[in-house]
């Protein structure tokens, strides 16, 4: 009986959804679409805009056109960026919600959860989260059950140490340059540790809580350090900047978790290609749209991480750049 009921309650779940996926689109026709004259309505929020995040919405709205889902023929995207404030995103998520979107793409780890907490019958597909377990967003990467999947820009806070190690050897004590709210930076942070733990290193935290905090916080950390060390931190990196030119002045290294950040003035990276993550998130975006269930759906990873280096900032603190790093990186800012 217990079986029964079982079954007869997942039929009835999957109609529903079916049913709700059926009724949520929007009632727009478009005889170009090629999908059945429907558009898709696709909702973006981003919690920032920086380098990285715009570059990844970017690529992902290029990958969709290339493979035929184009803006006013038969999606319609509506993007909506949260100023890196808490109560933008939940506002945009409700929006969504109430809007009925066909699909709702959340750049970076705050969005999304904002999105998963907000949404729950309409597909959440994150992208660049760097702990979506971590951060409550699915149970499991290979399983994530639910309504949520996408892409993760995983990086190795070892791995970046071990660079750091080649570039500046001799660090005794590194700052961890963070916004603790950031469940991204967590998880990168907690490993950072470990590798100073074994490493003889001592970390100092300076933490932050919005942009406007960055200065003063690296500037106590930089009197105090041999290097800096931020992970894929949004609030960091849009303040990028400012950093750049604290740490210049006093002429302390900065390693960051990702490529624009090295762009920005940071020393250097191993990092993703946040390009290819947004073709990823893109891919898996025509999948829900082609009725493929999220929670069946594995969490996307990009496993080739690559070397990134400023130049010019190198030159700026006095650091030479080791032939061989330079040879092995994927891209020299600042030459
Ligand atoms: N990984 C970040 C997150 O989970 C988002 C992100 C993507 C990011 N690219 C970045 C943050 C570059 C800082 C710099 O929220």
């Amino acid at each position: 009986m217990k079986k029964l009921f079982q079954i007869v309650a997942a039929t009835m779940l999957i109609s529903a959804s079916a049913l709700s996926l059926a009724a949520c689109g929007s009632d727009k026709v478009d005889s170009n679409s090629g999908n059945g004259g429907k558009i898709i309505e696709i909702g973006i929020v981003q919690i920032v805009e920086h380098p990285s995040l715009n570059s990844i919405r970017e690529a992902f709205v290029a990958r969709l056109a290339e493979k035929g889902y184009e803006e006013g023929k038969n999606i319609h995207i509506d993007y909506q960026n949260a100023q890196n404030e808490q109560t933008n995103l939940n506002t945009i998520c409700q929006k969504f919600k109430a809007d009925r979107k066909d699909l709702v793409v959340a750049i970076a780890t705050p969005s999304a959860m904002a999105a998963a907490g907000t949404l729950t019958d309409i597909p959440v597909l994150f992208s660049a989260c760097t702990d979506p377990v971590g951060s409550g967003l699915v149970k499991s990467l290979d399983k994530p059950g639910g309504n949520v999947t996408g892409t993760s820009d995983a990086v190795s806070a070892k791995k970046i140490m071990e660079l750091a190690k080649r570039i500046t050897p001799e660090i005794k004590t590194i700052g961890a340059l963070y916004n603790s709210s950031e469940s991204n930076s967590i998880a990168v942070i907690n490993e950072l540790k470990e590798f100073a733990a074994e490493n003889g290193m001592e970390v100092i935290e300076g933490t932050v809580t919005n942009t406007s905090e960055v200065q003063q916080a690296t500037q106590s950390l930089a009197s105090k350090v041999d290097a800096i060390f931020s992970p894929i931190d949004n609030t960091i990196a849009a303040a990028m900047p400012i950093v750049t030119q604290v740490a210049e002045n006093a002429k302390v290294p900065v390693y960051v978790g990702a490529d624009s950040m090295v762009a920005d003035g940071g020393l250097a990276t191993y990092g993703i290609n946040y390009v290819k993550l947004g073709h990823e998130t893109a891919d898996m975006a025509i999948e829900i749209i082609n009725g493929k269930d999220p929670g069946e759906m594995p969490v996307r990873t990009i496993s080739d991480v690559e070397i990134y280096v400023n130049k010019k900032t190198a030159d700026a603190i006095g650091v030479t750049l080791p032939e061989d790093v330079l040879s092995e990186a994927a891209q020299v800012f600042g030459e």
